[in-house]
């Protein structure tokens, strides 16, 4: 253990936070994972065991993405989903030398660590730029860009950074404040929009964003709390007791759960409206010929995704567009379970002047 050096040369190091039993079991008892440039070893050994290191974010369809958008050295690119930065590195690496990435995300804590990450690569600011802005407002940025983008890349939903980590409260498996929030500086967390929210609301809001099958008994069971829900296991709770006898198996139940969780994260941050946002602004963003790679991880963003590129293939905005989903290899949805319900959509945009 590393003690701290109280003298002027020495940076002060902070006592290492201590847990029971053999292996840390909190996000932040994690120290080893926080820091895998030091503890390479540890952390390829718990990828080996088919988990994600905490404070970490494994990339999904990296080569399927790559295949799919061809990236070549001097391309300007678009990665509207910045996260840990795994798919920008790898494009980034394609694309220098000439070329230059812009990674925005709307989460202000990550969006920091993602930047100093890919900085520690060397990447200057000609090769890469980061912005902290919602991809609804992409078009913001279009002037600086000084045109289109070749390249666009959008993984939608949450990193595994912002899921372990249960002060964001995107987590049910640990107590953290019921929050949900992409961006915590902004809007209000799922505990206040559930309490401005009537029964009905809710179960309409389960119903829709997360074709939540047993919306009507969990909506009750909420309503019923004597005290607001505030807090992410105090939500699960609600939805376990709201659960029929006949649902006894744990993974059926800790579904709707992830479905409640889902739908509230959905409502809080705006997701439908900021991706359809994005999709009518996305042959504006692009170059001709330029292509667009799109990540989604259930129907609610895939049916809209698939909507838009069909009606901009119909209308002659798009050249072309993957007629097939495509998805994670077997091999890659045994290491990784979270990338088994990604599917991937393509688009190319045709020449420039038909929007
Ligand atoms: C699945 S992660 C991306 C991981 C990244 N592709 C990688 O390889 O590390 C999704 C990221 O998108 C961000 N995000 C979600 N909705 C967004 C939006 N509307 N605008 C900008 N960023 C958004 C989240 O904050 C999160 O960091």
């Amino acid at each position: 253990m590393t003690e701290a050096v109280n003298n002027d040369e020495a940076p002060l190091h902070k006592r290492r936070v201590r847990y029971k039993g053999k292996n840390p079991r909190r996000f932040d008892e994690k120290y080893k994972e926080h820091d895998p440039e030091h503890y390479a070893k540890d952390v390829a050994k718990i990828i080996q065991s088919g988990k994600t290191p905490a404070g970490m974010h494994r990339s999904i369809c990296v080569q399927e993405i790559l295949q799919v958008l061809e990236p070549r050295p001097g391309q300007i690119v678009l990665d509207a989903t910045l996260g840990y930065g795994g798919h920008a590195r790898e494009l980034l690496s394609r694309i220098t030398p000439g070329g230059c990435l812009w990674g925005i995300d709307v989460d202000p804590i990550e969006i920091k660590r993602a930047e100093a990450r890919l900085r520690t690569s060397g990447y200057t600011q000609e090769e890469l730029q980061v912005r902290r802005i919602n991809f609804a407002g992409v078009l913001k940025i279009l002037s600086e860009v000084g045109g289109g983008f070749d390249l666009i890349l959008a993984d939608l939903g949450v990193s595994s950074m912002q899921l372990d980590d249960p002060g964001r409260g995107f987590t049910f498996k640990r107590e953290g404040p019921l929050d949900l929030r992409l961006n915590p500086e902004r809007g209000q967390p799922a505990s206040a929009l559930l309490q401005s929210l009537s029964e009905k609301d809710f179960e309409n809001m389960l119903r829709v964003n997360a074709d939540e099958p047993y919306a009507h008994g969990i909506a009750k069971s909420v309503f019923k709390c004597r005290k607001p829900i505030v807090t992410t296991t105090a939500l699960a709770d609600a939805v376990r007791r709201a659960l029929p006898r006949t649902v006894d198996d744990e993974e059926e139940r800790t579904r709707s759960i992830r479905r409640t969780f889902q739908a509230l994260r959905i409502a809080v941050n705006d997701e439908f409206f900021v991706l359809e946002q994005f999709l009518k602004n996305l042959p504006m963003c692009l170059n001709s010929d330029g292509r667009a790679a799109i990540l989604t991880f259930h129907s609610g963003e895939d049916d809209r995704v698939v909507r838009s590129f069909k009606q901009g293939l119909e209308s002659g905005v798009y050249a072309d567009m993957g007629r097939e989903p495509i998805r994670a290899s077997r091999q890659e949805q045994y290491d990784n379970p979270r990338s088994k319900s990604a599917i991937l959509r393509w688009v190319q945009r045709g020449k420039k002047g038909r929007v």
